[in-house]
């Protein structure tokens, strides 16, 4: 007689997943991916039961984003975030995925003011994360970071770095504007996305940039992965903070978000939808979601 999984309540993450064994998502498994066209899929997640039902789903990337700063905790932008918050919501997600025997390459951010200073902050910051259950960090910012990701990268930690609109400084910005459209800041953009490849970094988000130029940066970076929000389809894959795409908010989603509870009947299937949306080339759509 077969033994089912009891029912647990709150959340019910069973110690061992019912899926199918699944090849643990890795580097190179991600340049496999890049390499045979196959776009990859990225979501926040914040706690462990998002993070248990997002892998379910799919995902192949999970980022507990320092947008936790807005969407969890209320604050006005994520400068506010600490570095002890972060790497309490990346251990508490490190700990769904193994409750489920989860696959997802999971990356933490390093919040305002924890990489800086210099290297060695920035390794100590990055220790924390890697200690909670992080496979990757992550962490905005040009050139200027480019000796920082390779002091990282020379250590063994993999870094994701973020460029175009970065909104730990979105008040030096002056707001949550499209970067890289005149020909000077898309130059700027191009030569600080080549320093950070050649620093060592593995993937890098493209935040709110032409979609024109995120296809030409994504060419021009054989070795490191472009993950776009709201910068086109020509990126490597894609990434959507888990509340928008979920259309949980009082607002107005920007625009380069699809609500994927449309149509679904679980947050499993909206996270499953977007998965296969962005592999189809149907997410994102550039006369709807970009610039
Ligand atoms: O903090 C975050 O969620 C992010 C994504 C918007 C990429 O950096």
């Amino acid at each position: 007689m077969s033994n089912p999984t009891p029912a647990t309540p709150y959340g019910t993450l069973p110690a061992a997943s019912p899926l199918p064994a699944r090849k643990p998502v890795s580097l190179p498994r991600l340049a496999e991916l890049r390499e045979r066209g196959e776009k990859i899929t990225m979501l926040t997640a914040y706690d462990a039961t998002f993070a248990a039902v997002a892998d379910a789903a799919g995902v192949e990337c999970i980022l507990v984003g320092d947008s936790l700063g807005m969407v969890c905790q209320g604050l006005a932008s994520t400068a506010g975030v600490t570095l002890e918050t972060m790497a309490y919501h990346v251990e508490s997600v490190a700990r769904g995925l193994r409750r489920v025997q989860g696959t997802a390459w999971l990356l933490g951010d390093l919040p305002f003011g924890s990489y800086h200073e210099s290297k060695e902050q920035a390794m100590r910051s990055a220790a924390q994360l890697v200690h909670a259950g992080a496979h990757m960090i992550k962490l905005e910012g040009g050139d200027w970071t480019a000796d920082t990701v390779r002091f990282l990268v020379e250590r063994g930690i993999p870094v994701c770095a973020h460029l175009g609109l970065t909104p730990q400084t979105v008040h030096a910005l002056g707001g949550y504007r499209v970067q890289g459209r005149d020909d000077q800041a898309a130059l700027t953009l191009k030569r600080h996305a080549l320093e950070l490849q050649d620093a060592g970094a593995t993937m890098l988000v493209l935040e709110m940039v032409p979609a024109a130029l995120a296809a030409e940066i994504t060419q021009q970076l054989p070795r490191c992965h472009t993950i776009g929000i709201g910068a086109g389809k020509g990126t490597a894959g894609q990434v959507l903070v888990m509340h928008d795409m979920l259309g949980i908010n009082l607002g107005k989603n920007p625009k380069f978000v699809r609500n994927f509870m449309d149509g679904a009947s679980s947050v499993r299937e909206a996270m499953a939808n977007f998965v296969s949306a962005v592999k189809s080339g149907q997410f994102p759509d550039d006369s709807l979601h970009a610039w």
